[in-house]
């Protein structure tokens, strides 16, 4: 039997109002086909239901291809940050609001601190 392989992956951390997509990446074998735009759609209507109201996300300032992608799903263009990155890139943090009637988990209407970390998994070939 082959073993499944982690094809993708979204990795975000939530606190009770606010969450920041940390990581996103698929295969290059399973590129262009869908994949991210799911996670990048999915992802956020799960946090609004747990009642999280922004979601934000760091990009290099560079990454036009990223800036773009992430716009497409509602992301705004913050102020740029000098020296962000490791190597002192600069980044954009990026901001969407999520708006609209919000659900809220449990009685208390608390969310605890999480790390969410969605992979998605196919069986290899
Ligand atoms: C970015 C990435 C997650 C997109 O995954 P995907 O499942 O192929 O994306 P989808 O099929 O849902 O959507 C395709 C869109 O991804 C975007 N895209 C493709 N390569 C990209 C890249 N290197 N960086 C950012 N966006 C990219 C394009 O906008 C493309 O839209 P188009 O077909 O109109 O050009 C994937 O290319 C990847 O894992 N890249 C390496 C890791 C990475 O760059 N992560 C994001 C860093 S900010």
């Amino acid at each position: 039997m082959t073993a499944p392989a982690i094809s993708s992956y979204i990795s975000t951390g939530a606190d009770r109002q606010k969450a920041e997509i940390v990581s996103i990446a698929v295969h290059p074998d399973q590129q262009n086909r869908g994949i991210a735009t799911a996670l990048m759609t999915d992802t956020p209507a799960g946090l609004k239901r747990r009642g999280v109201r922004t979601v934000e996300l760091m990009v290099r300032t560079t990454n036009r291809l990223a800036v773009r992608f992430y716009s497409r799903f509602g992301f705004k263009r913050l102020r740029r940050v000098a020296r962000y990155y490791d190597d002192d890139a600069a980044g954009f943090p990026m901001r969407k609001r999520l708006t609209g009637k919000l659900e809220r988990m449990g009685k208390s209407g608390k969310v605890p601190s999480v790390i969410i970390s969605t992979p998605v998994v196919t069986a290899a070939k």
